[in-house]
């Protein structure tokens, strides 16, 4: 008898983004009159730099051409992407990277769900709540928890975010094995500093713990203060991987390139204690069920480090924040209290209300969608996400309609 993965049964019955378009979709169909702003998932909305389109053609046509068609690519990414990774990412902000650290993928959302799968099944592991839901159900599907009670798996360490700690949650009240970590946040839009970041490396140092670093959304900060990457923090290289994506810095969403940093010197533990090589086991996971970014996407990502690459994603950065600066100021005049948004793409709204209910509202009565708060854990009940991926003109619109309802 073929028998399912039970794992899987402890799961809400579907993924939160899945749900809202449902929704959305179900609400569209019975009011086909009213045109819709999303404001909900991540997803970006403006064209790709206009150097990453003429280096995607470029490659295109050297795959119709047999003297310079590739097949297969090097397992962890063309050199000439991973060089511009290490140098511009990494080492010119003082981050001891090597491009022989760095795996590139066709997504952090892949690589932050499937890393999982090396680590044992009994560890400890500590989530934030409000989180990402990737992380908390990648860890559920590999039966890292128990049943889901009243809004929480068993056997997780929630790490609770609230207005008193300002989304950022403090240090776990005891040891841990495993710290999911994700600044600029996703969803609440809050950033940590270094000395605070730094708080959390000692901590790993201190438990021989592993923190997953996800920032996606690194290129949103404005303040040049703020670490853009947990390896500007001393310690770092032993205790951290380092998710990053070209989806949001240079809208690649649609095109799929990301890359995973795992220093040479990130270790993880056997049973007896041994010191196992995270990089080497990485790759050896990656080698075995992936085959790596096709050339023609290598080569577009590879664009975003020129120098037209880089003002054109900026540009494309700022317009969005342009954006999250409108929707805070009205919603600020409004009387809402907002977080993030300063060095991120999401605002994180205090709904006063249930945050489902405020979904509904703004579906409903002003058309725009955003994210119920409740939808990214316990903590997350009370707030929605507000997204800044879109045109101006649709920010506009849709905070002049949630003016009139609110
Ligand atoms: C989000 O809306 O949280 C993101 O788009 C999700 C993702 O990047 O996978």
């Amino acid at each position: 008898m073929i028998r399912v993965n039970e794992n899987y049964l402890k799961l809400q019955t579907s993924y939160l983004f899945s749900e809202i378009a449902q929704r959305v979709a179900d609400f569209q169909t019975a009011r086909p009159d009213m045109e819709i702003i999303k404001l909900g998932i991540g997803d970006v909305t403006r064209a790709l730099p206009r150097a990453c389109i003429d280096a995607f053609h470029r490659a295109v046509d050297e795959m119709a051409d047999d003297t310079t068609f590739r097949g297969y690519g090097p397992d962890q990414g063309y050199p000439f992407l991973l060089e511009k990774i290490a140098r511009q990412d990494f080492q010119a902000r003082g981050a001891d990277i090597t491009e022989d650290e760095i795996i590139v993928s066709d997504g952090a959302k892949c690589d932050s769900g499937n890393i999982q799968e090396l680590f044992a099944t009994d560890i400890k592991i500590a989530i934030p709540d409000p989180v990402y839901p990737v992380y908390l159900d990648t860890n559920v599907m590999a039966g890292r928890t128990g049943s889901f009670i009243e809004g929480r798996y068993e056997g997780i360490l929630y790490l609770e975010g609230s207005r008193e700690n300002g989304f950022i949650p403090d240090l776990p009240p005891e040891p841990v094995d495993l710290i999911y970590l994700c600044f600029p946040n996703n969803p609440t839009g809050v950033t940590i500093t270094k000395p605070r970041l730094q708080a959390w490396v000692d901590f790993a140092h201190e438990h021989n713990a592993l923190i997953l670093y996800d920032a996606a959304y690194e290129a949103f900060i404005r303040d040049d203060t703020l670490p853009k990457s947990i390896y500007e923090v001393e310690g770092a290289r032993e205790v951290a991987i380092e998710f990053r994506s070209f989806s949001k810095t240079a809208g690649f969403t649609g095109t799929r390139c990301a890359y995973t940093v795992i220093p040479k010197t990130c270790m993880a533990f056997t049973r007896n204690g041994d010191r196992q090589s995270l990089h080497d086991m990485w790759l050896r996971r990656q080698t075995t069920k992936f085959n790596s970014v096709s050339y023609p996407v290598q080569r577009a990502a590879e664009a975003v480090y020129s120098e037209e690459g880089r003002a054109q994603s900026q540009a494309l950065i700022d317009g969005y924040m342009t954006n999250a600066d409108h929707i805070r100021a009205e919603l600020a005049a409004l009387g809402y209290e907002c977080i993030g948004g300063e060095n991120s793409p999401y605002i994180w709204v205090d709904s006063r209300t249930e945050s489902w209910k405020f979904f509904d509202l703004l579906l409903e009565e002003a058309g725009v969608v955003c994210t119920p708060g409740a939808g990214f854990g316990r903590c997350g009940e009370g707030y929605v996400r507000i997204s800044a991926f879109n045109s101006f003109e649709n920010v506009q619109k849709a905070m002049q309609r949630i003016k009139k309802v609110l």
